[in-house]
């Protein structure tokens, strides 16, 4: 079997990242996509032929790519997205998948009706500590999943051309971080059957910073938090009947978890003899204290990612194309229109109490 042919539809940050993740599983860029002077620059350093023309590309990749992977600004995922699947060349589409609701769909019966493979490319669920928590969860490891809270927080200067603070961009801080802590807690919990949200739109009309709650299946409640002005914890902890786990290092490249055992306590029993003077003591509290710290440390599991992690998601992409999968089970195309659908109405709310 050769090399996997990747065309790469953009050269901004996010595809320099990708093309350097393919270096790491041997897989070539083939194409590159560009409508200027990075492109020949972009292919200097990972290879490909240049197309200058985004049009022109859909119709020459097949035959030359295996799949292309589209890192361009959200506002563009849709035409771009739908040019190749029309072309039968599978596609990997960077977050968010489409700029609305009707997009994402049309996006997904698309590939459907045409039998192209299409994914978005929510890399982290990729990551082998997010493979390895999703795992415990399902053993059991903490019991009865109870409650899931992430935060995706980043202080950017505000600047109205960055893409980020454009809403003719896709801009937002639901749309460009908050989508990752969502999808994590739909691929941990499954479908929010309700979600509430409050925030503050900044002077391009984007939402900048929000907070979320929603409710999951069995009463599984999730709490999120974003902003494009403020860095956040960037974190994500699941509890459960027995226990929590944390993941080490920043959500979007976390390194390895941190597991905490909490077995259900009983009702508080406090007896009047001399062993409930002792246990309120200063000596027994002092080792209570000792006890606590220990207890917050947790236990260590080291999961580190290979290279810069954008591998994994590629890797996958690659056997299920090869195999003729049409969509991945870990990131299936109902998983991004649910998650579309839901940052809509988020935003909507948002939008909603600023107007009222
Ligand atoms: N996976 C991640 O870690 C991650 C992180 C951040 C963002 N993202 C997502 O990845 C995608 C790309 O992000 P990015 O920050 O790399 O984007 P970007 O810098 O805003 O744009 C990416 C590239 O798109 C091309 N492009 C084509 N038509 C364009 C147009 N009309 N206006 C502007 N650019 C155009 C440009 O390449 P040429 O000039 O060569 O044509 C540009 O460099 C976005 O969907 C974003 O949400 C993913």
């Amino acid at each position: 079997m050769g090399r996997f042919r990747w065309g790469v539809l953009g050269t901004g940050p996010v595809s320099v990242k990708f093309a350097a993740g393919l270096r790491q599983i041997g897989a070539e860029v083939a194409m590159v996509v560009s409508r200027g002077e990075r492109g020949p620059a972009f292919a200097h350093l990972f290879g490909g032929v240049v197309v200058e023309d985004y049009a022109r590309a859909a119709a020459m990749a097949p035959g030359m790519v295996d799949a292309v992977y589209i890192a361009t600004p959200p506002a563009l995922h849709f035409d771009h997205a739908q040019a190749f699947l029309k072309a039968g060349v599978p596609v990997l589409i960077e977050k968010p998948i489409a700029a609305s609701l009707a997009q994402a769909e049309s996006l997904r019966d698309l590939a459907r009706s045409k039998g192209v493979f299409a994914m978005e490319a929510m890399w982290t669920r990729f990551m082998p500590a997010i493979t390895a928590l999703r795992r415990m969860i399902d053993e059991g490891a903490i019991g009865e999943l109870r409650m899931i809270s992430a935060s995706f927080g980043q202080a950017y200067r505000p600047d109205p051309a960055h893409g980020h603070f454009d809403p003719a961009q896709g801009g937002g801080a639901l749309a460009q971080l908050g989508a990752y802590p969502l999808s994590l807690g739909q691929f941990l919990c499954g479908e929010a059957m309700a979600a509430k949200a409050t925030g503050c739109l900044g002077p391009t009309g984007v939402d900048e910073d929000a907070a979320m709650a929603l409710l999951y299946a069995d009463g599984v409640i999730g709490s999120f938090q974003t902003s494009l002005r403020g860095t956040l914890r960037n974190s994500l902890t699941v509890t459960g009947t027995l226990g929590r786990i944390e993941i080490e290092g920043p959500i979007y490249r976390p390194w390895g978890l941190r597991v905490f055992s909490n077995p259900p306590v009983g009702r508080a029993q406090m007896d009047l003899t001399g062993k409930a003077l002792f246990k309120e003591g200063p000596l027994f509290q002092r080792l209570s204290l000792f006890r606590a710290r220990r207890a917050r440390r947790g236990r260590v599991l080291s999961l580190p990612y290979a290279g810069n992690g954008y591998h994994y998601e590629a890797q996958e992409v690659q056997a299920l194309v090869r195999a003729g999968a049409l969509e991945s089970a870990t990131m299936p195309l109902d998983h991004s229109v649910a998650l579309t659908a839901l940052t809509q109405s988020l935003r909507h709310q948002i939008h909603g109490m600023a107007q009222s």
